[in-house]
C-alpha cells in the first residue's frame, strides 16, 4: 500500500509535519510506502470553475504544480491530509489543494482511496467545542463522498 502525506503547513517541522510524519512513519514500519510532499513548495493556483475538468480527459487546464502532485494522489492508496487551523478552516494552500480536486469528482479516480484528516488547532478552549470549531472544514471533507474515511 503507498501512503501519501500532505503537509499543509507553511512551517517545515511544524506540529502538523510532526503528525502527518509520524502516520507515515508508523505506516514505513508496517511495510507501506511513504510519500510526504510539502504543498507549500507547489504553486497551485485557485480553480475557478472553468468546468474544463468535467469532460473529455478530466484534465484540470492549469499546469501548475497540481501537475506534479495529481499523480501522487492516484498512485496513493491512502491519502491523509495534514493541516494547521486557519479561522476555523483549513491553511489557505490545503483549500487551494481542495479546491482542485474536482477533477477526481468528475473521473471518480480516487473511489475507495482511505483519507484521513490530521488538523493542528493553537487551543481548544472546552473539549466539547472541537468538533464544532472543526465544521466547516468537515463539511467540505465529507463532499468527497468517494474518499472512505
Ligand atoms: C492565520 C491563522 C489562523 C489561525 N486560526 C486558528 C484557529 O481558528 N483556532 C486555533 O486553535 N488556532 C488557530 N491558529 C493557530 C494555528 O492553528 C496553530 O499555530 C498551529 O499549531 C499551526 O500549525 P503548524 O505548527 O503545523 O504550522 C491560527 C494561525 C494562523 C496563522
Amino acid at each position: 500500500m503507498k501512503v501519501l502525506g500532505l503537509v499543509g503547513s507553511p512551517r517545515k517541522g511544524s506540529n502538523t509535519d510532526l503528525l502527518v510524519s509520524a502516520i507515515l512513519e508508523g505506516a514505513g514500519a508496517n511495510k507501506h510506502l511513504t510519500e510526504k510532499i510539502y504543498l507549500y513548495d507547489f504553486e497551485i493556483v485557485p480553480c475557478v470553475d472553468c468546468k474544463a475538468c468535467k469532460k473529455g480527459n478530466f484534465k484540470c487546464a492549469f499546469g501548475d504544480g497540481m501537475q506534479t502532485i495529481y499523480p501522487k494522489l492516484e498512485e496513493a492508496d491512502a491519502i491523509v491530509f495534514g493541516t494547521p487551523l486557519y479561522w476555523y478552516g483549513p491553511s489557505a494552500k490545503m483549500k487551494l489543494l481542495i479546491d482542485r480536486l474536482r477533477p477526481f469528482i468528475a473521473s471518480k479516480k480516487l473511489k475507495g482511496r482511505k483519507a484521513f484528516l490530521v488538523i493542528h488547532p493553537k487551543r481548544v478552549q472546552k473539549p466539547a467545542t472541537w468538533p464544532s470549531e472543526c465544521s466547516l472544514y468537515l463539511s467540505s471533507i465529507w463532499a468527497w463522498s468517494w474518499l472512505e474515511n
